[in-house]
């Protein structure tokens, strides 16, 4: 697991809010549901929707477009979307917010 820096402590989103940065080249959401951080990717996977219009509801992430629901906690759509989201471990450290990416096959091989 390699770890990136992806917030300074005073950027972190307040309590229910969203907030996207960019993170190791990749697009995220920063959800701040109930004061509990989460890091998803920001795009729907039902039709491109973008999660930062969305809000929380019961611990599921609910997409603004046709209000799809992810788990917040698996990434898993609600029952019978067959769907799900990527969520990626964040870690609160003295300088931040950091969020954790799995290291590929490929990036071991060649690091
Ligand atoms: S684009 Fe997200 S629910 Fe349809």
């Amino acid at each position: 697991m390699k770890w990136f820096k992806a917030l300074n402590k005073i950027q972190i989103p307040n309590s229910d809010s969203i907030k996207t940065v960019e993170v190791n080249g990749k697009q995220l959401c920063i959800i701040n549901n109930d004061n509990k951080i989460t890091a998803t990717q920001s795009y729907c996977p039902h039709a491109g929707g973008h999660f930062s219009g969305g809000w929380c509801k019961n611990g599921n992430l609910i997409c603004p477009i046709h209000r799809w629901e992810y788990s917040l906690t698996t990434g898993r759509g609600a029952e019978g979307q067959g769907d799900y989201i990527n969520i990626y471990p964040t870690e609160l450290r003295e300088d931040g917010l950091y969020v954790g990416f799995e290291e590929s096959w490929w990036n071991k091989l060649w690091s």
